[in-house]
C-alpha cells in the first residue's frame, strides 16, 4: 500500500559562541593568516558562526542534533518512542562507532527506531529526507525523524583561509510522517545524484582506513578538509540550477509556483547566481548563512526551521530544497507545505 510523506515538526539548535569575523580574524592572525570582515562579508555573506566547544558534551554534534529533534518533535506532537527510524546526516561524527544516529537515540530515548547515520556532506540532509520519505511512503515507516547536524570546526584547517572562514557548527532536524498517498501537502519530488570523479574537489585525505593518522600527517593537516573553492563555486550555481529545473518540471511547474527555495547555504554569492538563472527574486530565498556560515548537512533544515518559526513558511505553499556537497552530492527536493 502507498501513502506519502509529510514534514509535520522541525527544530534547530546551534553552540552558544558566537564568532564574529573580526573574532575569527584576530585568531587567525595569531596563526599568521591575513583576513578580514570586508572580504569574508563581500565574498561569502557570512557575517559571524557558531563553534563547538568540544569539552563542552552539550555541544557535540549528537546532543545539537538532539535538542533540535526535540523541538521538532513537539512541533509534531509526538514522542521519542514514536521515532520509527533516525536518519542522521554528517560528515563530522561524534564517533565513527556508534554512529551519531545511535548516540543521538541513547540521548534522546527512541526506544522502538533503527537508526542509522548517512554521509553526503552538505547534500545530507536532502539525501537523508528523501531516504526517510521512501520508508514512509511505502509503509515501512510511519514517523521518521531526519537530523543534519556537524561540527564541521572538528575538521578545519585554520591557516587555510580558503575554507576556515566558510564554516560552522549547527544542527537541524525534521519529523517526517504518514499522510494519506492523496494528500497534497506532502513530498512531491525527489531527485539525488552523485559525481564520485569531483571527489578531489572536497576530501579529506587521511584518518579513514586507507591513511592513517600519524604524527607527521596530523602536522601537515592531512586529518583536515582540502577544499577547491573556484571549482566547488562553478560546479553548484550549474547544479543547483539543473536540480531545480529537474524538481520544477517532474512537477510540471514553474520557478513563479514556488513560494519558497531554500538552497544549501554556502556562498551568497552561489545562491544570488542561482537565483539569477532560475529568474527567481531573492526574496523568496530563505537564508541563513549570514548568521551561521555554512553548517552542512545542518544548513537546509535550520534555514526551513527559522522560516517556519516566524511564520514565512505558511500552510500549503510549495517548497524546493536544493543543495550540494562533498562527493560531490546533489539533490533537490519539492514540497508541499
Ligand atoms: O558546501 C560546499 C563547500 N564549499 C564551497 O561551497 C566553496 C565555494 N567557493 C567559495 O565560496 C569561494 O570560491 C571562496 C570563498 C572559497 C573563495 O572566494 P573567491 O571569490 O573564489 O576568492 P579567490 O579564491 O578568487 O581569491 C581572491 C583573492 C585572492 O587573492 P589574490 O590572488 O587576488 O591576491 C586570495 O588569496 O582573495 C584572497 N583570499 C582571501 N583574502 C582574505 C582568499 N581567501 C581569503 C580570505 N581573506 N579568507
Amino acid at each position: 500500500m502507498e501513502f506519502a510523506a509529510r514534514i509535520t515538526g522541525t527544530g534547530s539548535a546551534f553552540p552558544e559562541s558566537r564568532i564574529t569575523n573580526d573574532d575569527l580574524a584576530q585568531k587567525l592572525t595569531k596563526l599568521g593568516v591575513e583576513t578580514n570582515d570586508t572580504w569574508i562579508r563581500e565574498r561569502t555573506g557570512i557575517r559571524e558562526r557558531r563553534l563547538s566547544d568540544v569539552e563542552n558534551p552539550a555541544e557535540h554534534n549528537s546532543s545539537l542534533g538532539c535538542e533540535a529533534a526535540q523541538k521538532a518533535l513537539e512541533m509534531a506532537g509526538k514522542r521519542p518512542q514514536d521515532i520509527d527510524q533516525i536518519i542522521y546526516a554528517t560528515c563530522t561524527p561524534d564517533t565513527l562507532l556508534p554512529s551519531t544516529a545511535c548516540w543521538l537515540q541513547h540521548k534522546i530515548g527512541a526506544s522502538r527506531a533503527w537508526a542509522v547515520d548517512i554521509n553526503a556532506a552538505c547534500t545530507g540532509f536532502v539525501y537523508g529526507l528523501a531516504i526517510a520519505e521512501q520508508f514512509v511512503r511505502t509503509g515501512q515507516a510511519k514517523t521518521s525523524l531526519v537530523v543534519g547536524g556537524e561540527v564541521f570546526s572538528s575538521i578545519l584547517n585554520w591557516q587555510d583561509r580558503d575554507a576556515c572562514i566558510l564554516f560552522g557548527d549547527g544542527a537541524g532536524a525534521a519529523i517526517v510522517e504518514q499522510v494519506p498517498a492523496k494528500s497534497s501537502r506532502r513530498i512531491l519530488s525527489c531527485h539525488l545524484h552523485s559525481d564520485g570523479n569531483l571527489w578531489e574537489l572536497l576530501y579529506i585525505p587521511a584518518g579513514g582506513s586507507n591513511m592513517e593518522v600519524t604524527p607527521e600527517r596530523y602536522s601537515q593537516h592531512l586529518h583536515k578538509i582540502k577544499m577547491k573553492g573556484k571549482d566547488i563555486f562553478k560546479t553548484a550555481v550549474k547544479t543547483l540550477e539543473d536540480f531545480a529545473v529537474r524538481a520544477l518540471k517532474q512537477n510540471q511547474m514553474t520557478v513563479d509556483d514556488l513560494d519558497w527555495f531554500v538552497p544549501h547555504q554556502a556562498n551568497i554569492r552561489i545562491i544570488e547566481a542561482v537565483a539569477k538563472r532560475l529568474h527567481l527574486p531573492m526574496e523568496k530565498v530563505v537564508i541563513n548563512l549570514d548568521r551561521y556560515g555554512n553548517t552542512s548537512a545542518a544548513t537546509v533544515p535550520t534555514a526551513l526551521d527559522e522560516a517556519v518559526r516566524d511564520g514565512r513558511i505558511k500552510k500549503g505553499q510549495t517548497i524546493l530544497f536544493d543543495a550540494f556537497g562533498a562527493g560531490l552530492t546533489y539533490g533537490s527536493i519539492l514540497l508541499r507545505w
